[in-house]
């Protein structure tokens, strides 16, 4: 699963070009570079591809309220976009590998510690029980499914 994050929180109009330009290289950049190169191997087959993503991530369902989350999304807007094209292109070549967008939920991780200013809906989850449902729908999903997102519940979410 390749999931990193990077997030400061502040208002939007405070960001400078690092702090957007960092969220983009590990949210967004570093995940599919990665990919890439596993993909480029020629003695391993891949059965799924699960990138973090984020409902922030939406742009069908925008979170309007997030306040200073503005780069984090951006971010993983981008992640989206980006995977994809990764599996349409990888359809197109004949690849099995799946490629999926996750949502992990409201997790109580160093993340979840951020103090925001809305409440969030249903509370948080614990580490454990967000990866097992994650693994779940990993599990649950065939080639016909590579390029979709799902929330770790395992319902389908919009791009
Ligand atoms: N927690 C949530 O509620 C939530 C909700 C939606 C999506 N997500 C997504 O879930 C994923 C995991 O987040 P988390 O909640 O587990 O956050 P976390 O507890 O803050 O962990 C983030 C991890 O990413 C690593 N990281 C940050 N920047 C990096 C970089 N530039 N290169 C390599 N590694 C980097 C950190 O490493 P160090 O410890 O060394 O800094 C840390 O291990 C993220 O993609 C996040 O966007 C989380």
């Amino acid at each position: 699963m390749l999931a990193f994050w990077n997030i400061r929180i502040g208002l939007w109009i405070c960001t400078t070009f690092d702090h957007f330009a960092q969220h983009l290289l590990t949210n967004a950049v570093g995940p599919i570079i990665v990919a890439q190169e596993l993909l480029k191997l020629s003695d391993v087959s891949i059965g799924t591809m699960a990138f973090m993503s984020s409902d922030s991530g939406s742009t069908q369902r925008f979170l309007a309220y997030e306040d200073g989350f503005a780069a984090y999304a951006a971010s993983k807007a981008a992640l989206n976009q980006a995977l994809r094209h990764l599996a349409e292109e990888l359809r197109r070549k004949q690849r099995h590998t799946v490629i999926l967008a996750l949502h992990p939920g409201e997790v109580a991780t160093d993340m979840g510690m951020i103090e925001t200013s809305w409440d969030l809906d249903g509370g948080q989850i614990t580490t454990e029980e967000s990866v097992i449902k994650m693994m779940e729908v990993i599990r649950s999903k065939s080639i016909n499914q590579s390029g979709t997102f799902w929330t770790w519940e395992n319902k389908e979410y919009p791009w």
